[in-house]
């Protein structure tokens, strides 16, 4: 996929054609396979109906994972013709004296298609070494006939798609040195079940690698492993399904030298205390204990390079990874460590990798860490780092991430000179005083620039004339930046822009539209004037212009394939009607245009988008009832409905109601609470949302994706609330406030068990209020200004003996009946580890942060973090 939109398409097509045409036209003359070739024609003929069985598709070989493994992808089947000697054949080895093929080498061949068990691949009974990873053999089963290769040693089919149990026969091939059948991890699809491993340990004597990266062993026990071949140099579990403790003797394999092992459903391991195996020089884990402190022994593990731990350690960093100088990366990222960072660490010179993100760490950043000599990538943000930075004294830098920590003063004016720095996160500190721009000219690697939340002020100056090339993400929320920022001006390949909560004044520049890649606009909370240009870049996914001053009709056009994901222009003085050229947004799931000036009926032709999931049209002019005209169930994705403060009429829109799928179906109440968020590879930009409670507005920082709201208030709705409405079982909020509704509340809304909020105030309902589950925390205020309520809480009884208003604590009862509206989360972000590459980024456990409402307008929405002023309550859970 990724390799098409390098090549143009119609290109890489025709090559595809000619491919498949070679391969498909190449029929078989034994006859021109002269004697002189060392290779037997059995065997060239086994091998060209081998290749025959497959098509090439660039989709096959993940060219990321292939260069980090093996090299780039290439169409090693491509030299396979009639009349070359086979073992002249890319990827094909021949023992030199007889001629047999021994080794056939097709990982990343972009291979495709099942692979049949009756393949003419199994007549080279001389393999010695088979490796086929990176294709895609499209789930096929591993054939048993795997074991007539009796002379195998190396067998590597990892990442390339198989999938169903392994056979047993795997474990009989006594030969085997190396055996990898490593899945991407979350296909879970390649089954390695207790008999197969048990005998595959038992005949594999001479095994030296194991990896079984991905693989489903949710039926082995762990402690099977302690029974391989003592001859084991590499075992590699990450990302693998196996569950249980794992006894800690493997570090004391006397051989092993590699060992990963991650899962996070309960898999423990307990980190000895002593006697460590000292010939280990990759550890990687990452699972959800394994012992809580970190041993002074690691100290004893003289051969570490690479160490990597993130499994809820607690307690400070031992001095005696001082020790280990042999170390290049440091990961103890996503862990629970406290106190300061030790000095002793100075000694580490040879890092070239250090990461303690997302830890209780504080302090001040030592003096050592802006001078180790070969450091490339620094990772210390979500701490609790305080105090001023020091200058850097190195320039190997290129990523430097010091985020989310309580850093301040100014930023180091060395930070010029890190020519090779392409990632930059300062965001969500305490840093203060003015910056130039120009500091960031000499930075020309430079891709990523988050310099959000600050106490800074970012200045162009008048003879800043430089441009970065290849900047990519930017993000200058509150910056106090007063115009655009020119130098990002000629920056074509950016795909993020985020000048959000600053004083841009003016109108939003003409090169804006130039930006082809663009994928997201932020440029909310400035004071912007004018027309929204007519122009917008074809590809973006996210225009947030809210609180501005835009004005004009909103008629602006979405072009034919708009795909624009999610469109927020609250709070601006734009006029006329919703231009209906929006359904051309066809991916759109959030549409908010409320606290405008836009007039018009109730939109439904709305309807034919099928992912909206969140609408606003609150406080605008539209007017006319609610009420679909198709016969069809529409907005079945619609989780967030807000239509307050307008001018709509008539019933409540029953139809739709019965029809609001996403509000009724229960989620499941397990698994982390997720959030909307753009398409981009790190996921650092999260949506917002615009809520109002006991009239203030908030800003909701992250919309997750089981907010369930419903805000009819403030208009001129009349009939009676329709049963139909408890039926909407997620829904936490549901405001039909300020209208003119009568009758009866139904006793149907007793259901509504997530319900968090409830307001009916100022309508003219009628009879006892219902009783029961949700309905016993609300208060007085939810029924206010209807005379003809009775029954609890208010004091009218409804038999006429007065009963006493309810003791409601209301900030108790929303967290007792666990509301997950606001939960806002926090993790150290995409890390791109040296260690394993893309295969192993971590996220950062969630540390769950609950704040209700932060009153401040959002943060930028960069990455998911922890809100920083709770009005209202903070939690931890
Ligand atoms: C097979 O090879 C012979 C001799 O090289 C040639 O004459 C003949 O046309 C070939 N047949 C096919 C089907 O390619
Ligand atoms: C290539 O692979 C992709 C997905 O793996 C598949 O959707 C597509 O149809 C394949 N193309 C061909 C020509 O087989
Ligand atoms: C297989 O071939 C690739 C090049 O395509 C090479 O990088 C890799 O080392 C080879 N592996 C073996 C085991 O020969
Ligand atoms: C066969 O190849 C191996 C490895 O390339 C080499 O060491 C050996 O000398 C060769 N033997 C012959 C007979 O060419
Ligand atoms: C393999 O089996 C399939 C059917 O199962 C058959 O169509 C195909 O010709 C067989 N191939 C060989 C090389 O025997
Ligand atoms: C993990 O272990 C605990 C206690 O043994 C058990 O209650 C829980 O269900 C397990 N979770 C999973 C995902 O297996
Ligand atoms: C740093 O953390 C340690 C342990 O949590 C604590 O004892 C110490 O007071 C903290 N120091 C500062 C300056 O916050
Ligand atoms: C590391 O530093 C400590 C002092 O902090 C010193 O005693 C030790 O010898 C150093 N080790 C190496 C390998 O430099
Ligand atoms: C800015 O740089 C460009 C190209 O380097 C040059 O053409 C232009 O004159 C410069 N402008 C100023 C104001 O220095
Ligand atoms: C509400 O609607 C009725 C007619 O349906 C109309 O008479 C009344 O003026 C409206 N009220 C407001 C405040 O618009």
């Amino acid at each position: 996929m990724r390799i098409f939109t390098k090549l143009s398409a119609p290109l890489c097509f025709l090559f595809v054609f000619l491919c498949l045409k070679t391969a498909f036209s190449s029929s078989i003359n034994a006859s021109s396979f002269s004697t002189t070739h060392l290779c037997s024609h059995e065997e060239a003929l086994a091998l060209l109906q081998f290749k025959t069985s497959f098509s090439i598709n660039y989709t096959a070989s993940d060219p990321y994972l292939c260069k980090y493994y093996y090299t780039k992808p290439s169409f090693k089947t491509e030299s396979w013709k009639e009349g070359i000697d086979c073992c002249s054949w890319d990827g094909v080895s021949c023992d030199n004296v007889t001629g047999h093929v021994i080794a056939l080498n097709l990982s990343c061949s972009f291979l495709y298609g099942t692979f049949p068990s009756n393949s003419t691949l199994f007549f080279l009974r001389n393999l010695q070494s088979l490796n086929l990873a990176f294709n895609d053999f499209r789930h096929s089963k591993i054939p048993s006939e795997i074991s007539q290769f009796t002379r195998l040693k190396h067998l590597d089919v990892s990442f390339s798609q198989f999938s169903g149990q392994a056979p047993g026969e795997i474990a009989h091939l006594p030969k085997l040195v190396s055996l990898k059948l490593s899945s991407y991890y979350n296909s879970f699809d390649l089954i390695l079940e207790t008999t197969t491993f048990k005998n595959l340990v038992h005949n594999l004597s001479e095994v030296r690698e194991l990896k079984l990266s991905g693989v489903n062993m949710i039926s082995i026990n762990p402690r099977l492993f302690m029974n391989l071949s003592s001859s084991l140099t590499t075992l590699d579990l990450s990302k693998s399904v196996l569950r249980g403790n794992f006894p800690n003797s493997i570090f004391w394999f006397p051989n092993l030298k590699n060992f990963y092992l991650s899962g996070k459903r309960n898999l423990t391991i307990d980190l000895p205390s002593s006697n460590w195996n000292s010939s280990l020089q990759d550890l990687y884990l990452d699972v959800s204990d394994c012992g809580r402190r970190l041993p002074e022994s690691i100290g004893d593990l003289k051969s570490l390079r690479s160490l990597s731990l993130g499994c809820h350690l607690e307690g400070s960093i031992p001095a005696s990874i001082r020790n280990l100088p042999q170390l290049t990366s440091l990961d103890l990222s996503s862990n629970y460590l406290s106190g300061q960072i030790r000095p002793s660490l100075a000694n580490l010179t040879k890092l070239r990798y250090l990461s303690l993100s997302s830890n209780l760490l504080n302090g001040t950043l030592p003096p050592w860490i802006f001078t180790l000599p070969l450091l490339e990538y620094l990772y210390l943000s979500h701490n609790q780092f305080q105090g001023q930075i020091n200058q850097f004294r190195q320039n190997s830098l290129t990523h430097l991430d010091l985020s989310n920590n309580k850093l301040q003063g100014a930023i180091p004016n060395s930070i010029a000179n890190l020519v090779n720095l392409s990632y930059l996160d300062l965001s969500s500190n305490h840093f203060s005083d003015l910056v130039e721009a120009d500091m960031f000219s000499a930075l020309q690697n430079l891709e990523t620039i988050f310099l959000s939340d600050n106490n800074l002020s970012l200045r162009m100056n008048v003879n800043a004339n430089f441009t970065l090339p290849k900047l990519t993400h930017v993000s200058f929320s509150s910056c106090n930046l007063s115009e655009f920022p020119n130098f990002i001006r000629h920056s074509n390949g950016l795909q993020s822009l985020v000048l959000s909560k600053n004083s841009i004044y003016g109108n939003i520049p003409q090169w804006i539209c130039e930006k082809d890649d663009l994928q997201i606009l932020d440029l909310s909370h400035n004071n912007l004037i004018g027309k929204i240009p007519n122009c917008l870049p074809k590809f973006l996914s996210v225009l947030n212009l809210q609180a501005n001053y835009f004005d004009g009709n909103i008629s602006f056009g979405f072009p034919k394939g708009c795909g624009l994901r999610n469109l927020n222009l609250h709070g601006n003085q734009m006029d006329g009607p919703l231009p209906r050229s929006l359904v051309n947004c066809s991916k759109l799931e959030v549409l908010d245009v409320g606290k405008n000036n836009i007039e018009g009926t109730f939109p439904q032709w709305l309807e034919s988008l099928p992912d909206l999931q969140v609408l606003v049209l609150r406080s605008n002019k539209f007017h006319g009832s609610v009420q679909s005209t198709k016969e069809s169930p529409s907005f079945l994705r619609l989780r967030v409905l807000d239509l307050s403060n307008n001018d709509f009429l008539g019933p409540l829109p029953v139809w739709y109601i019965e029809n609001f799928k996403a509000m009724m179906d229960s989620h499941g109440e397990d698994g982390s609470p997720e959030y909307m968020k753009a398409p981009t590879r790190d996921n650092f930009y999260l949506y917002s949302l615009v809520v109002t409670w006991k009239g203030f507005n908030y800003e909701l920082q992250g919309i997750l994706t089981t907010l369930s709201r419903l805000n009819l208030s403030h208009n001129n709705l009349t009939g009676h609330i329709s049963p139909s409405l408890g039926s909407l079982t997620n829904l936490e909020w549901l405001d039909l406030s300020s209208n003119e509704l009568a009758g009866k509340i139904p006793d149907e809304l007793v259901s509504l068990t997530q319900l968090v909020v409830l307001n009916l105030s100022n309508n003219h309902l009628v009879g006892r209020i219902p009783q029961g589950n949700q309905f016993n925390t609300f208060g007085n205020d939810s029924y206010e200004g209807n005379l003809g309520l009775c029954g609890i809480p208010l004091s009218k009884s409804c038999d006429g003996i007065g009963t006493p208003p309810s003791s409601f604590q209301e900030k108790d009862e929303l967290w007792r009946f666990g509301w997950r509206v606001v939960v806002l989360g926090y993790g150290c972000g995409v890390v791109f580890g040296l260690l394993m590459g893309y295969l192993v980024f971590r996220i950062g456990k969630p540390k769950w942060v609950v704040s209700m409402f932060d009153g401040r307008p959002s943060q930028s929405g960069r990455k998911l973090r922890k809100a920083r002023r709770v009005d209202v309550l903070e939690l931890l859970i």
